[in-house]
C-alpha cells in the first residue's frame, strides 16, 4: 500500500523552531539589552546562494534580530575577506558570521573558516566547534545535522540504541550528522562511495541519513520496514513532463511504502537549516553554545 509512513513534516517544525527562538530572543532583549545579530558574507554571483542569503535576511528579522549583508565581488582578494571576517569577530552587535560557501577558486576555504572567532561560528564548522561535538562537549553544531535530529527525534524522541547509517561523508552534514547520532546513543555506520553492498548496509538501519547529493539514489527495497527515513538531499531535475522538479537523495515514494517515517523534499530538512541557524545565533548571543545531541 503506498504511502503508509508517517510524513515528517519540517515546515511546520521548523516553524515551531523559529517561533521558539522569537521568544527567546524577546526575553534576551528584555533581560540583558542584548539584540542578538548575524552578519552573513556572500562572495560572487551564484544565484542558489543569493536566494538562500535572501531568506536567511528575512527570517532572522522575523525573529527579531539583526541581520547584516556584506556582498563581495567574487573578485574580492583572500586578505580582503579575511579583513572582513576580522572586523565582524570584533563587532560588539555580531554575535554569529556566516560566510556562504562556496567560496571562489582562488580563497582558500578552510582558512577564512579558521579567522571566524569559534564563539560566532554559527555554521559550526571551524575546527574548534568540530572537535568539541567530536568530544561531546558544548559546540555551535552545523545547521542541516541539528536540523536533522530535531526531525528524527519528533518521531522518536529517544533514539537510544538504533541502528543508524548516515550515507555521505561531508565535513559539513555527513560527519557532524555521525557525531550527533553518536551522542544521541545511536550505532552508527557511516557509508561512502567506496562502501560494499550499500544495500544490506541500509537495510539493518532503524534510522536512515541520506546525504549524497544524487538524485532518487536510495531505493524503497533498502529501506527495513519501518525505519525513520532522513533525506538531506535537494535535487533539481527534470520530470517526464520536461518540466524542472526537486527530488531527495531518496526515491520518496518507493521509499514512504516501506519506512514507518520519511521527510519529503522539498519540506522536509530544507526548511530545518535556516530554522537551526537562527537558533545558534541565539545561542551565540547568550555567550554560551547550543547542547550536543
Ligand atoms: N552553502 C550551502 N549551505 C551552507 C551552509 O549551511 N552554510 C554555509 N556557510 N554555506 C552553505
Amino acid at each position: 500500500m503506498a504511502g503508509q509512513a508517517q510524513i515528517i513534516d519540517g515546515k511546520a517544525v521548523a516553524e515551531q523552531v523559529r517561533a521558539q527562538v522569537a521568544r527567546d530572543v524577546a526575553n534576551l532583549k528584555n533581560s540583558h539589552g542584548i539584540t542578538p545579530g548575524l552578519a552573513v558574507v556572500i562572495v560572487g554571483e551564484d544565484p542558489a546562494s543569493q536566494v538562500y542569503v535572501r531568506n536567511k535576511g528575512k527570517q532572522t528579522t522575523a525573529a527579531g534580530m539583526k541581520s547584516v549583508e556584506h556582498k563581495l565581488p567574487a573578485t574580492v582578494s583572500e586578505l580582503k575577506l579575511l579583513e572582513l571576517v576580522g572586523e565582524l569577530n570584533r563587532a560588539d552587535d555580531i554575535h554569529g558570521i556566516l560566510v556562504q560557501l562556496p567560496l571562489p577558486k582562488h580563497i582558500d576555504a578552510a582558512k577564512v573558516i579558521e579567522a571566524i572567532d569559534p564563539l560566532k561560528d554559527v555554521d559550526g564548522f571551524h575546527p574548534v566547534n568540530v572537535g568539541r561535538l567530536s568530544i561531546g562537549a558544548r559546540a555551535l553544531v552545523p545547521c542541516t545535522p541539528a536540523g536533522c535530529m530535531i526531525l528524527a527525534k519528533t518521531v522518536k524522541p529517544s533514539l537510544e540504541g538504533l541502528d543508524a547509517i548516515v550515507i555521505g561523508r561531508s565535513n559539513i552534514v555527513g560527519k557532524p550528522l555521525a557525531q550527533l547520532l553518536l551522542a544521541a546513543g545511536c550505532t552508527v555506520t557511516v557509508a561512502h562511495s567506496k562502501t560494499r553492498d550499500l544495500p544490506a548496509q541500509v537495510r539493518r538501519a532503524d534510522l536512515v541519513m541520506a546525504a549524497v547529493g544524487r538524485p532518487e539514489f536510495v531505493r524503497g527495497d533498502w529501506i527495513k520496514p519501518g525505519a525513520i527515513v532522513i533525506d538531506v538531499g535537494i535535487n533539481r531535475v527534470t520530470g517526464a513532463d520536461g518540466r524542472d522538479k526537486l527530488v531527495g537523495d531518496v526515491a520518496y515514494d518507493e521509499a514512504a511504502k516501506v519506512a514507518g517515517a520519511i521527510t519529503p523534499v522539498p519540506g522536509g530538512v530544507g526548511p530545518m537549516t535556516i530554522a537551526c541557524l537562527l537558533r545558534n545565533t541565539l545561542e551565540a548571543a547568550r555567550g554560551v553554545a547550543g547542547d550536543v545531541g
